[in-house]
């Protein structure tokens, strides 16, 4: 079949710009009190939520499909995120920011930093700085964009209680902001179980859209899944679960033009004995979600720290090196790579 372009085929136009604009739920035409009342009780506060929902996922608000397919609709409609030429996708691109991670050496290996609108996963021994790298871009994201940031806020998501203000504040004053602010504009949550944890990201379009955040960081995103559900039989409930979870990450990360980063132990794969003799928690569901992923090793001792780059999209795979000090994340120096063990 050939494909001509016919005066009479029907276009795919980007909506018109007079579409109207709706700002709360009940701004959608269907949606009564009762319907938003429990369109917030099962997560969806924003108009950005449901415009990246499912029909099946808004069904237990007590609306038809059809209904659903509509709000849904409308809730794209009013953002701007609809079925796209290519050409418009490549502008939807255009539109991810990047943020940096404080080394320079890291934001290269990452093609400039780590970008909005999909997920970076840091995984790594204990130790190997993955937390850190958090806490860095915690601060980072304020900075203003010249300087490497979004100029907006972090949420942080602390399922093994390791957010420590004090080294928020540290980091802060090294790159002159006053830590009273720097420390508002960073929003913890304790996920206590995983479905806590899952529970917390469910309802939290609400906090980024009032706190205008734009970096996402669940720190680690394996560590409840991985003490509750042991066992072969639980495997499958489990990775589904994570699934789930992941997903909600890539849609609020599209939603808010945000940046998601989540953090992951390894286990050590006794059968191997050529190569890396680790791999990271979470299968193929966590491998096939993360857009990028970053393995984080110490070096034989001291701060330095080396980082590979084992997968993205479109970035050839490599490494580099940086240490972290009372500063927080910083170039490592000529001397230092020598004590690379
Ligand atoms: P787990 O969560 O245990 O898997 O480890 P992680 O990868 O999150 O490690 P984390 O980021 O917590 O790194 C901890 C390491 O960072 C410490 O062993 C120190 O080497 C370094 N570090 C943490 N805080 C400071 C600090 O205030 N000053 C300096 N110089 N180094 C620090
Ligand atoms: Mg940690």
């Amino acid at each position: 079949m050939t494909i001509t372009q016919d005066e009479s085929e029907p276009s795919i136009e980007p909506a018109a710009p007079s579409r109207p604009k709706y700002e709360v739920l009940e701004d959608l035409p269907g949606v009564g009190p009762a319907t938003s009342k429990k369109l917030q009780e099962m997560g969806f506060h924003t108009i950005e939520s449901l415009a990246t929902a499912t029909a099946r996922e808004l069904e237990p608000a007590g609306i038809s499909e059809k209904k659903a397919l509509d709000v849904i609709r409308l809730a794209r409609g009013s953002l701007d995120l609809a079925f796209v030429r290519a050409d418009e996708l490549l502008k939807q691109r255009e539109t991810i920011n990047r943020l940096s991670t404080g080394s320079q050496v890291l934001n290269d290996l990452l093609g400039g930093g780590l970008e909005t609108q999909t997920i970076t996963e840091f995984y790594g021994e204990y130790g190997s700085g993955k937390s850190q790298i958090c806490h860095q871009l915690c601060i980072n994201v304020q900075l203003p964009t010249e300087r490497g940031g979004l100029g907006a806020a972090a949420l942080y998501v602390d399922t093994e209680n390791t957010f420590r203000t004090e080294r928020l504040v540290q980091m802060a004053q090294h790159q002159q902001l006053d830590p009273r602010e720097a420390a508002r504009n960073v929003i913890v949550a304790d996920a206590y179980t995983s479905d806590h944890q899952i529970f917390l990201l469910e309802n939290a379009d609400k906090v980024i859209k009032e706190n205008n955040i734009r970096l996402i960081i669940i720190d680690s995103l394996t560590s409840h899944f991985r003490s509750e559900y042991v066992g072969r039989e639980t495997l499958a409930l489990r990775q589904q679960k994570l699934n789930k979870h992941m997903h909600k990450l890539i849609r609020l990360a599209r939603a808010f033009n945000a940046t998601a980063v989540v953090t992951n132990q390894v286990m050590a794969k006794p059968d191997v004995f050529f190569g890396d003799s680790v791999h990271p928690i979470g299968g193929h569901v966590v491998a096939h979600t993360s857009h990028t992923r970053i393995y984080l090793r110490k070096a034989s001792r001291g701060p330095i720290r080396i980082a590979r780059l084992v997968s993205s999209p479109y970035l050839p795979d490599g490494e580099g090196i940086f240490k972290i000090t009372t500063n927080g994340i910083e170039e490592a120096e000529e001397g230092d790579s020598k004590r690379r063990g």
